[in-house]
């Protein structure tokens, strides 16, 4: 076997699954704020679209994806993020992926340099851990840089001896788990940084369309580039989808975009992996990124969510409305872990406790004291959790 299979940690549901053996949940309908999986519907319009082209699955389908997928992809990027050349974006610099977290974990077997003296990867802590085991099996090294509320001022922190040997720097914008936003200033210092110490920055932006609407719509690496007059998006890359964007998670449709010496490579590698978009899935996509009166219905249903569950839970817990994603990311006044086990005993709810998001680094795990709390579940759903959150820790 491959040594390096090894190194992977189990994944967080697996430790959560162990942490909760045993315990017999509370005898109420189970709520679960633990997996962030949108459950508000698909859009009836994306289905209609892949059952139109389902006899597409009679014919193998290209690796770089269709040209009506592209150009649906160039034309929302373009508007999205305030870029120009549709055309170029569409030819060379785009490719369809099944999903972030298959590209996040592939591109790096692409990129990285197992040979290399310098065999580092940052990445944020707490984190996505597809970053992690991505690393791992190209033979690099995860190295962590801590995430706390605001994550502008952690990006800074970050010193020139550790960009200096670092081949790969993972980012999350906005931020799972904490849903902060990262500034122009901010993505302009990162790509600077970039340009002066050669590694690729990779900006998972799956969250990047779930913002509060009084917060507005983050702004994404490629458009901080773009006004750096790096239109050619050197060492940059973004990975979308559509899993939170327009509730398709099962879809698994996203897009790299970027750096076209870097998608050229890429292609290459995903020839041979073997992980071509079945056609039916780049159709209905191609039509999913060209609405977005449903992207903003669904925004309006999380901030519902936000408004009505905050007030509640302000009086027993340290928790902020993030400026974009779907979850909470509030400090507890008792262990992470320990509220995980009696908000499932005293009232079946599931929470991630954030200890298991993140890696002890010189002692400290950043994640500790936290849990995460997803806001998927429908408005009434949530308030009831979040009454049951209060009521655990009153007592
Ligand atoms: C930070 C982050 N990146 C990537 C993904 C993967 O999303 P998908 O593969 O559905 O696009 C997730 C899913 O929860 C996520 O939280």
């Amino acid at each position: 076997m491959n040594p390096e299979l090894a190194l992977l940690q189990p994944y967080p549901f697996e430790k959560i699954r162990v942490l909760l053996d045993g315990i017999t949940p509370a005898d109420k309908t189970r709520i679960a704020l633990s997996v962030g999986e949108p459950k508000h519907a698909a859009p009836q319009f994306v289905l209609d679209a892949l059952a139109e082209k389902l006899r597409g699955v009679e014919n193998y389908p290209s690796t770089r994806g269709s040209e009506e997928l592209r150009g649906s992809i160039a034309t929302w990027l373009t508007q999205r993020f305030s870029l120009n050349n549709v055309e170029k974006l569409s030819a060379s610099q785009i490719l369809p992926v099944n999903g972030t977290r298959e590209a996040l974990f592939a591109i790096a077997q692409c990129v990285l340099d197992r040979t290399a003296k310098s065999r580092d990867v940052l990445m944020p802590n707490p984190f996505y851990q597809i970053y992690e085991g991505a690393t791992l099996l190209a033979g690099c090294k995860p190295v962590f840089y801590s995430i706390s509320a605001s994550g502008d001022e952690d990006i800074n922190a970050i010193t020139d001896e550790q960009f200096q040997s670092c081949q790969l720097f993972y980012l999350c914008n906005p931020g799972n788990p904490t849903g902060s936003v990262l500034s122009a200033k901010t993505l302009k210092h990162l790509i600077e940084k970039a340009h002066r110490h050669q590694f690729y920055i990779v900006s998972d932006e799956c969250y990047s369309e779930i913002y509060r609407a009084s917060a507005g719509a983050p702004v994404g690496l490629l458009e901080v580039a773009h006004t750096m007059g790096n239109t050619d998006y050197k060492q940059c890359l973004v990975f979308h989808s559509l899993s939170k964007r327009s509730n398709l998670p099962g879809l698994r449709s996203g897009f790299i975009a970027g750096d076209e010496s870097v998608i050229e490579q890429f292609l290459l590698y995903r020839t041979y992996h073997g992980c071509s978009m079945a056609p039916p899935v780049q159709h209905a996509s191609a039509i999913a990124w060209q609405d977005e009166l449903h992207v903003e219905a669904n925004r309006q249903a999380y901030d519902e969510k936000y408004d009505a569950v905050l007030p509640l839970l302000e009086s027993v817990m340290k928790v902020e409305k993030p400026d974009a994603g779907f979850y909470l990311w509030p400090s507890l006044p008792v262990e992470d872990t320990s509220f995980t086990q009696s908000m499932l005993e005293h009232q079946n709810v599931a929470v991630v406790p954030g200890s298991y998001l993140g890696r002890e680094v010189a002692g400290v795990n950043p994640g500790a004291g936290h849990v995460r709390l997803a806001l998927v579940a429908e408005l009434d759903e949530c308030i009831d959790a979040a009454h049951r959150l209060v009521s655990v820790l009153e007592r």
